[in-house]
């Protein structure tokens, strides 16, 4: 079956989440805070040039029959709509006046956030933030590592604490999922490692809530109870790796003047 044969609602916007390794996307539900129809994903391209990226989105949001507001996440700082940073995609992205290419290449109103902001955003909405105050972090720890900050549920937007330097390099190096992958190192060598990454953040930051998200918060059984224990309370994110997705189209629903 055509996913386009499903019925779309007034409450459903269109959300793509653009990764290193994985570009996937769906109609988001922002009534009920999770997906509309089962995702649709493609590999990124490689090299992830931004042309070649904004075809496989095209592929992506094709797949669905769907005219209307798209928002996207993208893993590096976004600000106005403009890439600033690319770890771990393609250096042609850096100064990029991103949300436009989109706009016009997909022939359709766009929203452009960082991946783990939209994340954040989703899981502070409808997930393991829900109703949550004071000071929330969350980060995903997937090919990099991404953070999302939140004071009484405000974003602070683009803080890039995957870049911490820990031990003399990126944290991102020394502590994300892929990292453990690429090292082939056992749950409790990671965990060790995480230690000493949230030992930092909690240095720096004093969140009273820290939620993991990316791919491997479907595992967080296998890694939060080896760590050492935090001030703050440390949960696997509610919407696991949907988060972006959902966030990614909260972020166009706003931008559109829809209510999300
Ligand atoms: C990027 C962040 C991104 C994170 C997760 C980092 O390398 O700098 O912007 O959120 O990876 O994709």
């Amino acid at each position: 079956m055509n996913a386009s044969s499903a019925k779309v609602s007034s409450a459903q916007v269109f959300g793509v989440d653009i990764g290193g390794s994985g570009i996937k996307g769906a109609p988001a539900d922002l009534e009920r805070g999770e997906l509309a129809q089962e995702r649709h994903k493609v590999l990124t391209p490689q090299p992830s040039e931004p042309k070649a990226v904004l075809e496989a989105v095209r592929e992506v949001v094709g797949h669905f029959d769907w005219n209307g507001p798209v928002g996207l996440t993208f893993p590096g700082v976004v600000v106005d709509g403009h890439t600033l940073s690319a770890a771990n995609v393609d250096k042609g992205w850096i100064g990029l006046d991103a949300a436009t290419m989109f706009a016009e290449g997909l022939g359709m109103p766009v929203a452009l956030v960082n991946d783990a902001d939209a994340a954040g955003m989703a899981e502070v909405a409808y997930g393991a933030g829900k109703g949550r105050s004071g000071v929330v972090l969350l980060l995903t720890l997937g090919t990099g590592i991404g953070s999302a900050l939140f004071s009484d549920g405000v974003l602070v937007p683009n803080t890039e604490l995957g870049h911490l330097e820990l031990h003399g390099k990126d944290a991102e190096k020394h502590a994300s999922s892929a990292a453990k992958e690429h090292h082939d190192w056992s749950w409790s060598e990671w965990a060790g490692r995480l230690d000493d990454y949230f030992a930092v953040v909690e240095q720096l930051f004093s969140p009273q809530l820290i939620i993991i998200g990316g791919g491997v918060s479907r595992k967080a059984d296998k890694f939060l109870p080896l760590l050492k224990p935090l001030r703050a309370e440390i949960v696997p994110a509610g919407l696991q790796n949907d988060a972006g997705i959902v966030g990614a189209a909260m972020a166009a629903a706003k931008s559109a003047g829809r209510p999300a």
